[in-house]
């Protein structure tokens, strides 16, 4: 059994050293295996400039992402976290999702389903969908408006994913929150969502993100989930291999019962 987690909190808007602050002084006092954090959660969500993502985007590795592998290697756990990445090379920015261990940095996946006003600041992913083996468990990773499109999740769990982590920033009432729980149960997968809740108004415009962070079992059964607002720290235990059982009834394995050959579009 392993124990894994979400930590739903509220971004304050380009302040990077108070958000990861907020985030070590949570994780200090918490025992998790795997703990996910929201998406862009060291600088906020809500950027009204191409300067705002150049000044509060960072490389990967970089400062936080250093600052992060002191805690997880002194905690010896995982963290799996948004945040806006600048790549030096091509001078592109991504939202994207970093998965630290007790080892340091093992992976970066960036945001491949941009949304909204995203889609004006940030570059599309360009990086595959790809399972980690940590040792306890196989992780993939999905970055908030990634799970409305199901081939994305599906990539990851015919890969051998057991726990989906989902660092969001989700702003349609339910929605996601019920499209996760499909999600996990039509790929026989854990979830852990982990969504921020708070309201943010910034020059003009204004989101409010809803909250209600869940952790999903395979068969779809709700483990944890938090309120739409207000801080939620909150960790169940679960067994990975649970997620490598495909079956819905003693006759259907939900892998081995598809049909690819049939799925192309005509
Ligand atoms: C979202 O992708 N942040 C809704």
């Amino acid at each position: 059994m392993i124990k894994v987690g979400f930590y739903q909190f509220c971004p304050i808007f380009g302040d990077v050293r108070a958000n990861l602050q907020k985030i070590a002084q949570a994780i200090e006092n918490t025992k998790a295996d795997i703990l996910v954090l929201p998406e862009l959660c060291t600088t906020g969500y809500l950027f009204t400039s191409h300067e705002e993502v150049h000044e509060l985007s960072e490389p990967i590795p970089g400062p936080t992402t250093l600052f992060l592998e002191n805690v997880t290697r002194r905690k010896h756990m995982w963290l799996v976290l948004g945040m806006a990445e600048r790549d030096e090379s091509s001078q592109k920015f991504y939202n994207s999702a970093v998965l630290i261990g007790p080892d340091g940095l093992k992976g970066v996946y960036r945001k491949a389903h941009l949304f909204l006003e995203e889609k004006l600041y940030f570059a599309p992913g360009d990086t595959p969908f790809r399972v980690y083996d940590l040792g306890i468990a196989r992780v993939g990773m999905l970055v908030c408006f990634d799970h409305f499109f199901p081939e994305a999740t599906r990539a990851l769990a015919l890969q051998g994913a057991q726990i989906l982590c989902h660092p969001s920033n989700l702003v349609l009432p339910g929605k996601g929150q019920q499209i996760t729980r499909v999600r996990a149960m039509e790929n026989r997968i854990f979830w852990v969502l982990a969504n921020r809740y708070g309201t943010e108004e910034r020059h003009g415009k204004k989101l409010t993100y809803t909250g209600a962070s869940q952790i999903i079992a395979p068969d779809g059964e709700v483990l944890a989930q938090a309120p739409p607002d207000g801080e939620s720290l909150q960790i169940v235990e679960i067994s990975p291999a649970q997620a490598d059982d495909k079956h819905v009834t003693a006759m259907n394995d939900l892998f081995q019962d598809r049909r690819p050959e049939l799925y192309k579009a005509l």
